[in-house]
């Protein structure tokens, strides 16, 4: 990857992103009369219970839709980390009233990914699990409306949905361009009711999304298995655009939005470094961090923003003489490295400088901390190369061993001297 502007960056580009971004405080009110412009009629709203609470924004959203003339039926028994099973029961509970012509999801990742693989199971009566694992969609989804209400999982931008399967355990990806939403409608005044913890969780996901895009496998070396309309396909001149900037946006806003949850300001800038990080991850993809976060969360049960912040620092830091370049670009940004010259101390002290950042919100920075003892983490490594859609994308190569070295790290909180 050249950094050297006068180089050109020869990564292929295949760059997927919804039809339309509406971005901006207050932006929300806009969605029903653009609704109404492009002709829909009866639209399915998926939601929880504090969003259909009188006042909020799905049950605002129910009488800006009526005053333009557009019926809707709500589900609003959404819950963290939705399992197959309860798309099932939500998509038996909407198809008893009445075929709908949109799909709209109001909530945070959570809601977004039910709401996206409901916009295959509302039509075509496939259970869930029909989705999981295939390459291509053998039903064409209802188009899908997403409305965030935290900043961090970029899930109104992506191909993919992460549900729990039946045993309770795992997560699994349902994944297609088909499903990335045609409207993403991100209004960062719909983040100012996050708790601290939530925020917190939400936006270090953010950052884990930007920097793990930032050094993830060159779209040259990315094994597309010959497909022309790839989800993930490897990091490109267009992701690093998007990448930089979203950990820019993280390290000026992240702590001030945990710590001043009504600053809009801060609000904003989160709300803009989710959605760079979803431009980037959404294309290049992700690898160890996200990979061995699904082991840990298996183990500890913690949320998805905790379980990948235990993991960055030391997947950074394992990746250190692989990306050097990048990881003292990351520390120059942080401000803690001046030098012109790239070291494996300049990449150390971007790591450092993440594990504070992390530590600052509130998050544990060792899977020590988390409850993980030493006889889980063979099990961490392993959960973290069964999934091989991440593992594929591992820059450094030798995972098996590699990702070992990255849990014992993350177990003792060891990171190299900056
Ligand atoms: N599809 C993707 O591309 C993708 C990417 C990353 C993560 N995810 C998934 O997203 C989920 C995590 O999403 P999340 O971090 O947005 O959290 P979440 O959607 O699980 O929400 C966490 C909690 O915060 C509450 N909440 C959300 N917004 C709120 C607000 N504005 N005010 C008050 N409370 C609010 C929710 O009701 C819930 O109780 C995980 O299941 C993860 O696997 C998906
Ligand atoms: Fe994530």
């Amino acid at each position: 990857m050249p950094a050297n502007p006068a180089q050109p960056d020869i990564n292929p580009i295949f760059f997927c992103s919804p039809t339309r971004i509406m971005f901006g405080a207050g932006v929300r009110t806009e969605l029903p009369p653009l609704l109404a412009q492009l002709g829909y009629q009866r639209a399915a709203i998926v939601t929880d219970r504090f969003f259909s609470a009188p006042g909020r924004a799905a049950s605002e959203l129910v009488d800006g839709l009526k005053r333009v003339g557009i019926s809707s039926v709500m589900f609003d028994g959404g819950l963290p980390d939705p399992s197959l099973e309860l798309c099932d029961r939500a998509s038996a509970h909407l198809r008893e009233q009445g075929a709908v012509d949109c799909v709209i999801a109001v909530g945070g990742g959570s809601n977004i990914d039910l709401a996206k693989v409901m916009t295959l199971t509302l039509t075509s009566h496939h259970a869930a699990a029909h989705y999981v694992g295939k390459p291509r969609l053998d039903t064409k989804p209802l188009p899908l409306i997403a409305m965030p209400t935290t900043a961090g999982t970029a899930s109104e931008i992506t191909p993919g949905a992460i549900l729990v399967s039946g045993d309770g355990q795992t997560k699994v990806a349902v994944m297609d361009n088909e499903l990335r939403a045609r409207i993403a409608v991100i209004d960062p005044e719909l983040t100012l009711s996050c708790p601290p913890r939530v925020t917190a969780d939400a936006g270090v996901d953010a950052l884990t999304h930007a920097i793990e895009s930032f050094i993830t496998m060159d779209a040259s070396d990315f094994n597309r298995e010959g497909q022309a309309d790839p989800g993930y396909s490897g990091r490109n001149a267009l992701t690093r655009i998007f990448a930089r900037e979203a950990i820019r946006l993280c390290f000026a806003h992240l702590q001030r939005a945990y710590r001043c949850p009504d600053d809009i300001q801060a609000r904003t800038g989160m709300a803009l470094a989710s959605l760079y990080a979803g431009m980037s991850y959404g294309n290049a993809g992700l690898h160890a961090v996200h990979a061995l976060a699904y082991g840990v969360a298996a183990l500890t049960h913690e949320s998805h923003g905790t379980t990948n912040a235990v993991m960055l620092p030391y997947v950074m830091a394992e990746l250190a003489a692989d990306r050097m370049e990048d990881l003292c670009e990351i520390a120059r940004m942080a401000n803690v490295h001046h030098e012109p010259h790239s070291s494996l101390k300049g990449a150390a002290a971007g790591a450092h400088h993440v594990r504070e950042l992390i530590r600052s919100v509130g998050i544990a920075t060792t899977l020590a901390e988390l409850g993980v003892t030493a006889p889980d983490l063979g099990r961490v490594a392993a959960a973290g190369i069964a999934v091989t859609r991440l593992t594929k994308a591992f820059p450094g190569g030798q995972a098996e061993r590699r990702y070992l070295e990255i849990v014992h790290a993350a177990f003792q909180g060891t990171l190299p001297d900056a």
